[in-house]
């Protein structure tokens, strides 16, 4: 009777302690992040004439790059092609598939930690899952936050998204100089629970989080002109142009 329970103590101890072990590297939040490609090709001098938020990323908070030896293989996602080329294309070369590979090295080896998206057609389907849930093109629009030549609030935008989901996004910005007065709306994250739950994303990157995600890990060109925007200055929504 003794023995058995200092066993029981022992192995569950050490059940225990492998749990956390395990649980150390793992990712507690993912992150969906949109961009608006007017914006994006005011940057990277492309040409795009989407007029919709499209997909950039889903980004869990811990990891890049977390399995070198797992390449990105299109037939293994070639059901979903289509959406992707709609919904997460690569302005830059729109007919490569060299932004899914990056994106799915750099995020998708880590997020695929998690059961729940273990594979490049899961990883790829839950984001594109996500983002035609949160349909954020219909959202902004139904609230009259439409590409404008007129200047919104950055609160009016905020507001918008914080009412209708219910959590703080993170909404970030160029800005083109530094007394210009106006900042062009450029990126929105939504962040999510393991469970695909929403939750708040931290309003500003701290040096901890800093290190694991965010516009200061993307630094291949694409988007590190982001910045989160300034509550205090008008924001511009650009139009195609
Ligand atoms: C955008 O441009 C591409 C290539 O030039 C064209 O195939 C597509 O139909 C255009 N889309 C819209 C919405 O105009
Ligand atoms: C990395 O990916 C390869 C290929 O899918 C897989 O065989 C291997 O188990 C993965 N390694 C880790 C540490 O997950
Ligand atoms: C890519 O995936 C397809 C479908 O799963 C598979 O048949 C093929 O062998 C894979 N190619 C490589 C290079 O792994």
């Amino acid at each position: 009777m003794r023995l058995c329970s200092v066993l029981l103590v022992c192995l569950s101890a050490a059940v225990s302690s492998a749990f956390v072990i395990s649980q150390q590297h793992m990712w507690t939040k993912l992150i969906l992040t949109h961009h608006w490609p007017s914006t994006f090709c005011t940057m990277e001098k492309c040409h795009s004439n989407i007029s919709y938020w499209t997909l950039h990323g889903l980004w869990p908070d811990k990891g890049v790059d977390c399995n070198s030896s797992w390449h990105f293989n299109s037939s293994e996602i070639e059901d979903l092609l289509p959406d992707m080329k709609k919904s997460w294309p690569d302005l830059l070369h729109p007919s490569s598939t060299g932004f899914w590979k990056y994106e799915w090295h750099k995020h998708g080896t880590c997020a695929a930690k998690a059961d729940s998206l273990d594979s490049q057609h899961k990883y790829f389907s839950k984001a594109l899952e996500l983002y035609h849930k949160l349909d954020l093109n219909s959202v902004l629009e139904k609230f009259h936050i439409t590409p404008s030549e007129k200047y919104y609030t950055f609160s009016q935008i905020e507001g918008v998204i914080e009412n209708f989901y219910g959590i703080k996004p993170k909404i970030q910005c160029v800005h083109p100089s530094k007394n210009a007065g106006v900042q062009i709306l450029g990126q929105i994250e939504i962040c999510f629970n393991p469970d695909f739950t929403l939750l708040d994303c931290e309003k500003q990157l701290t040096n901890d989080n800093k290190a694991g995600w965010g516009n200061a890990m993307d630094v291949d060109n694409r988007g590190s002109g982001f910045s989160v925007c300034d509550h205090d200055m008008e924001v511009y929504y650009p139009p195609l142009s």
